[in-house]
C-alpha cells in the first residue's frame, strides 16, 4: 500500500505528523456551563496519533448552543479546560483545531439564556426533533430571522471565541459552515430567504460565512482558520441543492486570504469537489462523509491520487483511538457502538483501548 498518507504536511504555521485528520465529532459530555468533563482531556490525549484533531463542535456564544452537552469557548472556564486539552495533545505529538459551531435555527430556547430567542437567518422551520435542556424531545421552533446588528454581534462572537481558543494553545479553529447549522443556513437558498446584503444571490448568500471567516483570521491569522463545508448536504433539513454557484463565489472569495484549509465533506457531486479543489490554493481535506466507509482502502487513493492534501475520518477514531497507529502496522480495527456516542460517561468514550504501546 502507497504510503503517502502517513507522510507529515505543513499545515498553516504547524507540521502535521501524518495526513490523518479525525473529524469533528460532538459527544455531548460537557457539563451545564459549556465545561468538559477532565475525561476529555484523556480522550483527546488518546488520538493524537492523528496529524490533526478537529475537536467536537464547540459554541462560540451561549446563544449559539443547540444541543444539551456541548462545550463552549466563551467563558474563562471553558477555556481553561480547552487549555488542558490543547496541552495534552501537544505532549503526545499532536495538532488541535477547535471547531466553532452556531446551529442558528437547530435548536431550543431552552438551551439558551434567558430571553435569548433561536435565530437564523430566514424564519425556516426545520422539519425535524430536537432535545430540550430537560431531554425532552420536541418539534424544532420556528426560528426568528436575524437583524443586521444580530448578524455583527455572532461576527464578533466568532472572532472572540478563535481568540479565546489560541489563548487556550489549540493551533487553530474551524468553522462548522456544513451539516445544516448557521453558516450552512445562510449559504443555501432553501433556508436563506433574506433580500438584503446577506441574501439573494451566490454572493449574498456568501457574505455571512466571507465576514465570520474574516472576522476570525483577523483574530488570530488566516493560517489558523479552516473552514467545513457541505454542499449539497441534506442532513438536518437541509435544501441545498443546485447551489454550486455559491460555493465558487464563496471559495473564490476566500481564496486569496492563505486560510489554513477548506474541509469539505464529499457528496455524491464529485465535478463540484474537483473544481472546488482546483480553485482552492493552500490545505483541502477531504472527509468521504457516510457515502462510503473511511477505512484505509478508501481513503489512502485519495491523498494518493491528489484528490485532497488531507482526509478525515470521524467514527473509527471513536473506537480506535490509535487508529493511525493501527492503519500503519496493520493491525485490526475495532467498530464503534453508537449507542454510547452522545450518552455522556466514559463508557464508549475513554475505555476503546489502544492496540499499540501510544
Ligand atoms: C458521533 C458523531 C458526532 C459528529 N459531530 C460532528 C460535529 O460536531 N461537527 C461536524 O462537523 N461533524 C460531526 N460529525 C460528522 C463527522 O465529522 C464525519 O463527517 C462523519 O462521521 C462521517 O465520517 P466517518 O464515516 O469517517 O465517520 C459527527 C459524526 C458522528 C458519528
Amino acid at each position: 500500500m502507497p504510503d503517502t498518507i502517513f507522510t507529515p504536511w505543513k499545515l498553516g504555521r504547524v507540521e502535521l505528523a501524518n495526513r490523518v485528520v479525525m473529524a469533528p465529532m460532538t459527544r455531548n459530555r460537557a457539563d451545564v456551563a459549556g465545561v468538559l468533563p477532565d475525561s476529555a482531556i484523556d480522550y483527546y490525549r488518546q488520538r493524537a496519533g492523528a496529524g490533526l484533531i478537529v475537536s467536537e463542535a464547540t459554541q462560540p456564544s451561549a446563544a449559539g448552543q443547540g444541543y444539551p452537552g456541548t462545550p463552549g469557548i466563551h467563558t474563562d472556564e471553558q477555556q481553561a479546560q480547552w487549555a488542558r486539552i490543547a496541552d495534552a495533545v501537544h505532549e503526545a505529538g499532536g495538532r488541535l483545531f477547535v471547531q466553532l459551531m452556531h446551529t442558528g435555527r437547530i435548536g431550543h430556547p431552552s438551551l439558551l439564556p434567558e430571553g435569548c430567542e433561536v435565530l437564523a437567518p430566514s424564519a425556516v422551520r426545520a422539519d425535524l426533533e430536537v432535545t430540550t435542556a430537560d431531554g425532552e424531545t420536541v418539534p424544532c421552533p420556528e426560528p426568528r430571522a436575524m437583524t443586521t446588528d444580530e448578524i455583527t454581534t455572532i461576527v464578533h462572537d466568532y472572532a472572540s471565541a478563535a481568540a479565546r481558543a489560541v489563548a487556550a494553545g489549540a493551533d487553530g479553529i474551524e468553522i462548522h459552515a456544513a451539516n445544516g447549522y448557521l453558516p450552512h443556513q445562510f449559504l443555501s437558498p432553501g433556508t436563506n430567504e433574506r433580500t438584503d446584503e446577506y441574501g439573494g444571490s451566490p454572493a449574498g448568500r456568501a457574505r455571512f460565512l466571507v465576514e465570520v471567516a474574516r472576522a476570525c483570521a483577523d483574530a488570530i491569522g488566516a493560517d489558523r482558520v479552516g473552514i467545513r463545508i457541505s454542499p449539497g448536504g441534506q442532513f438536518n433539513d437541509m435544501r441545498d441543492r443546485d447551489n454550486e454557484d455559491t460555493y465558487l463565489t464563496l471559495v473564490d472569495e476566500l481564496a486569496g486570504d492563505g486560510f489554513a484549509y477548506l474541509h469539505t465533506l464529499r457528496g455524491r457531486t464529485s465535478t463540484l469537489h474537483e473544481e472546488l479543489r482546483r480553485r482552492w490554493p493552500t490545505t483541502y481535506v477531504v472527509n468521504t462523509g457516510y457515502m462510503g466507509s473511511s477505512e484505509l482502502d478508501e481513503v489512502t487513493p485519495i491523498v494518493e491520487d491528489g484528490v485532497a492534501d488531507l482526509v478525515s475520518v470521524g467514527r473509527l477514531f471513536i473506537s480506535n483511538p490509535d487508529l493511525v497507529e493501527r492503519w500503519r502496522l496493520g493491525l485490526e480495527r475495532s467498530t464503534w457502538d453508537e449507542d454510547t456516542f452522545y450518552t455522556g460517561g466514559d463508557t464508549g468514550y475513554t475505555d476503546y483501548p489502544s492496540a499499540t504501546s501510544r
